[in-house]
C-alpha cells in the first residue's frame, strides 16, 4: 500500500527520501513523488507515474536541494493512477500533504473548500486535507495547531505529514488508522509509515498512536494524544538490520524467503524451546495463567495468515483439548458474533497492521474476550502494541508480497500455543515431548525439502499454458492446499482453487479435464485411503494430477499423474513441509510466465486500508 518518507535536516534530503522510497517498493505501489522545500523558500515538487526509479532518473535531470522534505509512493483508491494524482498534493505554493488511508467524508470536505475558492487538481480524497491546512492556516498561530483542527474534521484513515514553506524547521504528522513511525537522528529526524524506510540514516525509532499528532524539528519531537495532552512515546533501537531489504545472490526476494526458511524457524524457535520445555512467557508476561482459563480459541486474520490460523484448528481440536473457530476479518468484524465463555481472541498477521484484523481486534475488545494475542512479524506494529499478548515470529523482514516464511513461522508458533493450551487441557507429557522433539526437526527437515528445486522447475513448465489448477487435500491439509493455490494465482495469475478432497464429487469434478491440471497434497497419514479415492475420482475423468507425497503413502507415477517425493516427516509437522514445494511450484510457474514476482499486480504487502 501507499508509503510514506519525510525528513528534516540541515543536509540535502532528496536521496535519503528517494531511497526510502525505494525501500518501501515492496509494499505495492503505482505513482511516486517528493516535495522539498528550496534554499529559497520555494515549494518544489517532482511526482512521476510507474517505479521510484523512474522518479529518481527525473531528479538527476531536475535535482531538488533543501533540507525539508516529504515524499509518496501511492497505490490508488480515489483517482486513477496518474502524475496529477500522485502525492505530495500542495496548496497555494506553500502547504505539501502526503496521506495514507482514505478520508471518507472527502466529499462534504471537497464542497466545503471550494465555497473557499480552493481548486482542485485531482480527483484523490488527499488534497481536502492539504487545502483545509492551508485554510485553518489563516486563523490557526501554528501548523501543528492548524493540522490537529485539520484532523478533527476528517473521518476515515490517515497517516499524513504536512509541510510549509512558509516554517520550514518543521514537518507535522498525524496518525489514525494508518501507522507512523519517527526515526531519530543526530540534529536530523525523520517520519515514515515503515522503519524499513528509515534504516539507512537511524536505528531509533518510536510509533505513533491511535490520535496522535507530531511536530517534528531536526531537535525535537513534540507529540499530544487524540485528548491534546503532551505525551511521550518510548524510542527503542530497532533489531531489524540494515541489509534486510537486499536480495543478495537471488533473483527474486521470495526465492531468497522461501530459502531463508529454516534459519527463520531456527531463530523463531531460539530460547523458546528445548527439549520439551516451553518458555511459555514467549507469549507476554502472565501468559501461563490466561492460558490455564482458556476454554475456546477464536482466531481472526486475512489471506496467507489466515490460512495458517486454519491449519491450527486441526492442532488445537486435535491435541490441545480446547474448541476452536477460525473467520476471515473483513467478515467477522461487522457481523454480531456468540463470544463463549473463557475465549481467547487470536490474531495471525505478518504486517501487524492489516486493517481489517485491527478493526477485528479492537470490536473483539469490547466483546468480552479473556484476552487477545497476536502472532506476528513487525514488533512495535498496532496489533502488538494493542494486544494482550504477542508471539513474535523471528522470520525477519519479509520483502516479497508473496508470504513464505512468515507463513511457516506462524505455523511453529500455533504449534507452541498448541503446547502451551494442550498441558493445561490433559496433554500428556509423553505427548507434549513428542510435539516438541517433531518441531524441533523442522529447520533440517525443510532444508532436505528445499533439494527439490530442481525437479520442481522443470514440473512447471507443465504449467505455462494453463489458465486453471485445482489444488486439493484433506484434514490439516486443506489449508496447506489454500495457500497452494493462492500463491499460484497471486504471482502467476493462474486462476487456482482449492477444494477439500471430500468435496470434489459435489461441484468441482465437473472441470476435470485434460486441460486442468490438479495439485494433491497427499502426505502419509490416517486420511491417505480416503484421498486415493478422490484421485482415482479425477483419474477416471481424464484429469491429469501432480501429487506431492512422501514414499509412505505409495504413489507411483505414470501417464496420468506425476509423484513429487517430499521427505519423511512427523505428522504434526507436515502442514508446514509440505507447504515448501508448492511455494517454489508457484514461484517457477512465475518465472516462466514473467510476471513480476515480488510486487505482482494489483497487490500490496501491508494492506493498511479497508
Ligand atoms: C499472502 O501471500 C498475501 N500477500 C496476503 O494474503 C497476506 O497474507 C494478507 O494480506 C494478510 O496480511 P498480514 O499477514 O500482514 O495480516
Amino acid at each position: 500500500m501507499c508509503g510514506i518518507v519525510g525528513a528534516v535536516a540541515q543536509r540535502d534530503v532528496a536521496d535519503i527520501l528517494v531511497e526510502g522510497l525505494k525501500r518501501l517498493e515492496y509494499r505495492g505501489y503505482d505513482s511516486a513523488g517528493v516535495a522539498i522545500v528550496g534554499h529559497d523558500d520555494s515549494l518544489n515538487r517532482v511526482r512521476r507515474l510507474g517505479k521510484v526509479q523512474e522518479l529518481a532518473d527525473a531528479l538527476k535531470s531536475e535535482p531538488l536541494a533543501g533540507g525539508t522534505g516529504i515524499a509518496h509512493t501511492r497505490w490508488a483508491t480515489h483517482g486513477a493512477p496518474s502524475e496529477s494524482n500522485a502525492h505530495p498534493h500542495t496548496s497555494n505554493e506553500t502547504i505539501a500533504v502526503v496521506h495514507n488511508g482514505i478520508i471518507e467524508n472527502h466529499n462534504e470536505l471537497r464542497e466545503k473548500l471550494q465555497q473557499f475558492d480552493y481548486q482542485f487538481t485531482s480527483e484523490t480524497d488527499t488534497e481536502v486535507i492539504t487545502h483545509l491546512v492551508h485554510h485553518e492556516l489563516k486563523t490557526a498561530s501554528s501548523l501543528m495547531e492548524a493540522v490537529q483542527k485539520t484532523v478533527k474534521q476528517l473521518e476515515g484513515a490517515y497517516g499524513t505529514v504536512v509541510m510549509d514553506t512558509r516554517d520550514k524547521e518543521r514537518v507535522v504528522v498525524a496518525r489514525s488508522g494508518s501507522p507512523l513511525v519517527i526515526g531519530y537522528g543526530l540534529g536530523e529526524n525523520f517520519i515514515a509509515s515503515d522503519l524499513m524506510a528509515l534504516l539507512p540514516v537511524t536505528r531509533k525509532f518510536s510509533y505513533l498512536e491511535e490520535g496522535d499528532v507530531a511536530e517534528i524539528t531536526r531537535f525535537d519531537v513534540t507529540i499530544v494524544d487524540k485528548d491534546g495532552n503532551s505525551v511521550e512515546r518510548e524510542a527503542k533501537e530497532s533489531e531489524v538490520s540494515h541489509d534486510a531489504g537486499d536480495k543478495g545472490e537471488y533473483r527474486h526476494y521470495m526465492l531468497k524467503e522461501t530459502y531463508e526458511q529454516p534459519t527463520a524457524i531456527r531463530n523463531t524457535l531460539e530460547g523458546r524451546l528445548s527439549g520439551s520445555q516451553l518458555n511459555v512467557d514467549t507469549f507476554g508476561a502472565g501468559a501461563d495463567e490466561i492460558f490455564k482459563e482458556i476454554e475456546h480459541v477464536q482466531i481472526i486474520a486475512c489471506g496467507t495468515s489466515y490460512h495458517s490460523g486454519m491449519v491450527a484448528r486441526y492442532w488445537l481440536e486435535a491435541h490441545a483439548g480446547v474448541s476452536c473457530n477460525i473467520e476471515i476479518a473483513s467478515e467477522f468484524r461487522y457481523r454480531k458474533s456468540h463470544v463463549p465463555k473463557n475465549a481467547l481472541l487470536v490474531t495471525i498477521s505478518q504486517s501487524g497492521e492489516t486493517a481489517d484484523t485491527l478493526a477485528a481486534l479492537r470490536l473483539a475488545k469490547d466483546l468480552g474476550y479473556k484476552a487477545s494475542l497476536t502472532i506476528c512479524n513487525v514488533a512495535g506494529s498496532s496489533l502488538v502494541r494493542e494486544s494482550d499478548l504477542a508471539f513474535m515470529t523471528k522470520a525477519g523482514a519479509e520483502i516479497g508480497v508473496a508470504s513464505t516464511k512468515a507463513f511457516t513461522t506462524q505455523l511453529v508458533g500455533l504449534l507452541m500455543m498448541t503446547l502451551a493450551l494442550g498441558k493445561h487441557n490433559g496433554m500428556s507429557e509423553a505427548k507434549q515431548a513428542e510435539i516438541a522433539h517433531s518441531i524441533l526437526t523442522l529447520p533440517n527437515k525443510l532444508e532436505e525439502v528445499l533439494a527439490l528445486a530442481a525437479p520442481i522447475e522443470a514440473l512447471a513448465e507443465d504449467f505455462a499454458d494453463k489458465h486453471h489448477a485445482l489444488f486439493l487435500g484433506r484434514g490439516d491439509q486443506y489449508p496447506i492446499a489454500m495457500e497452494g493455490a493462492l500463491k499460484l494465482k497471486e504471482i502467476s495469475y493462474i486462476h487456482a482453487e482449492a477444494y477439500a478432497a471430500g468435496e470434489l464429487k459435489h461441484g468441482p469434478l465437473a472441470l476435470i479435464d485434460a486441460e486442468m491440471p490438479v495439485i494433491v497434497v497427499a502426505p502419509q497419514n490416517d486420511l491417505i485411503e480416503k484421498l486415493k479415492s478422490n484421485v482415482e475420482e479425477v483419474r477416471a475423468r481424464g484429469g491429469l494430477m501432480y501429487v506431492f507425497a512422501d514414499s509412505k503413502a505409495n504413489f507411483a507415477s505414470d501417464e496420468t499423474m506425476k509423484v513429487i517425493d517430499v521427505p519423511l516427516c512427523d505428522d504434526i509437522i507436515a502442514p508446514i513441509v509440505y507447504t515448501l514445494p508448492l511455494q517454489l511450484l508457484s514461484y517457477y510457474v512465475a518465472i516462466i510466465k514473467g510476471t513480476d514476482v515480488d510486487q505482482p499486480r494489483n497487490l500490496a504487502k501491508s494492506v493498511t486500508v479497508e
